[in-house]
């Protein structure tokens, strides 16, 4: 990955996809802090996609972002050629299980699909290089640990070798598109590496999922919706330490290989609230009561998975990755975040954060 490029301001230049979302902004706000990397963005901004995420790098001219789908293979072709990626980070993909358990068919369309013509594009690229160019070129799908089914309480964490049974149809989708990039390395040889992370959180996630849900209801006086008895586990991982095992991936990370990353920081759901109320009791105290007051249980998620964690051993052994994030001080720092970027929440939530595209960058 150290491939250089006289097109790309002297900088080896990555193709990031979903680099608006949760993850792939934080992914892409390191590297160019860092200045490591000459980024090219596509997204097409869904409801998850929200570019006030990558609004410092407005006139970054190593920061370009192009709207569009993975599925467009004329577009992604165009991509290719144009700018010569050294590797593909494949991000893009619709993330939240809820929804996708009443619209599995966004599902099938971007995570199965999608990623199937973004790795035929990248295929037909790939086989049209030669040289150091192709040896080193990799294609990184960002792939999740509930393809691995659910534990028991008892259950050994998941690792690499953990046989695939996913139970929802965002899980399946995401196995699918796990199946097509293993697939292309073993049909085609395409140099390919697949992580599977552990659940993230982290600043500018969107409100859909646990931890900024609560957050903004608990801010609001709202009821905290637990699902069930508030007992199933997640294994917490900070955004920026999945985003960071994933760059050590890409760097050194052996073609075919998976990856397993995790915090080896198992919660149950209602611990997490219950720290989260508690955070936000010493913050932002409310007028009368305390926010745990608000806890309110309610009916379970469908084939809710009971239990998550992942075994490291492997990128922590072969690749020097490590954690840097506690989940105590994380969360803190999550928290403030929420609480310090107030209108951050509000334009989502009003969903003029949609209109940034036209505000910001009309003229590209
Ligand atoms: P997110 O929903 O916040 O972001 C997804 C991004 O993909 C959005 O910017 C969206 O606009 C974009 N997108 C959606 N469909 C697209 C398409 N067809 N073409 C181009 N762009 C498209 O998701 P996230 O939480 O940042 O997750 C990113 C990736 O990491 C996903 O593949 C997810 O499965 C995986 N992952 C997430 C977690 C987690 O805890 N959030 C953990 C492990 C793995
Ligand atoms: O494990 C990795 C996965 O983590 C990623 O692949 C997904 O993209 C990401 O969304 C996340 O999936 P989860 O389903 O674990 O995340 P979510 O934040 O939706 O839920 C976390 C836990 O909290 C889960 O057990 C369901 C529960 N929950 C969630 C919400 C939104 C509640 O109890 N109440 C809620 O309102």
């Amino acid at each position: 990955m150290n491939t250089h490029n006289d097109n790309n301001n002297g900088k080896a230049c990555l193709l990031v996809t979903g680099g608006a979302g949760f993850i792939g902004s934080c992914f892409v706000l390191l590297a160019r802090a860092q200045n490591t990397y000459r980024i090219i963005n596509l997204d097409l901004l869904s409801y998850a996609g929200n570019l006030e995420n990558l609004a410092s790098l407005a006139d970054d001219p190593d920061h370009i972002f192009i709207r569009g789908d993975i599925g467009n293979g004329e577009l992604v072709a165009h991509l290719l050629r144009e700018y010569a990626p050294a590797g593909v980070v494949n991000f893009a993909a619709e993330s939240h299980v809820d929804r996708s358990i009443y619209d599995p068919d966004a599902f099938v369309r971007t995570n199965v699909l999608g990623t199937s013509s973004l790795l035929r594009s990248c295929l037909a690229y790939w086989q049209s290089l030669d040289g150091p160019r192709r040896e080193n070129f990799r294609f990184l799908h960002v792939s999740t640990d509930e393809v691995f089914g659910s534990l028991g309480p008892d259950d050994a964490p998941f690792s690499e070798t953990t046989p695939y049974a996913p139970n929802s149809p965002y899980s399946a989708s995401k196995a699918g598109s796990d199946m097509l990039v293993r697939a292309f390395h073993e049909t085609y040889g395409l140099p390919t590496l697949l992580t599977n992370c552990s659940n993230n959180y982290g600043p500018r996630q969107f409100p859909e999922k646990l931890i900024p849900l609560l957050i903004i209801k608990a801010l609001a006086g709202e009821p905290l919706p637990i699902y069930g008895k508030g007992l199933n586990v997640r294994d917490w991982l900070h955004v920026e330490d999945h985003c960071r095992a994933i760059t050590m991936v890409l760097e050194n990370g052996r073609p075919g290989q998976t990856y397993a990353v995790g915090g080896r920081s198992e919660k149950a759901n209602i611990e997490v609230v219950r720290e989260l109320c508690s955070l936000l009791d010493a913050k932002a105290p409310r007028a009368k009561g305390a926010y745990a007051d608000l806890i309110s249980y309610v009916a379970d998620r469908p084939g809710h998975d009971l239990r998550y964690a992942i075994d490291p051993a492997k990128i922590e052994r072969e690749l020097g990755w490590r954690a840097r994030h506690n989940f105590a001080s994380g969360l803190e720092s999550t928290v403030d975040w929420y609480l310090n970027n107030q209108e951050w929440v509000s334009r989502v939530q009003s969903g003029a954060y949609r209109q940034w595209l036209d505000t910001h960058y009309r003229e590209r």
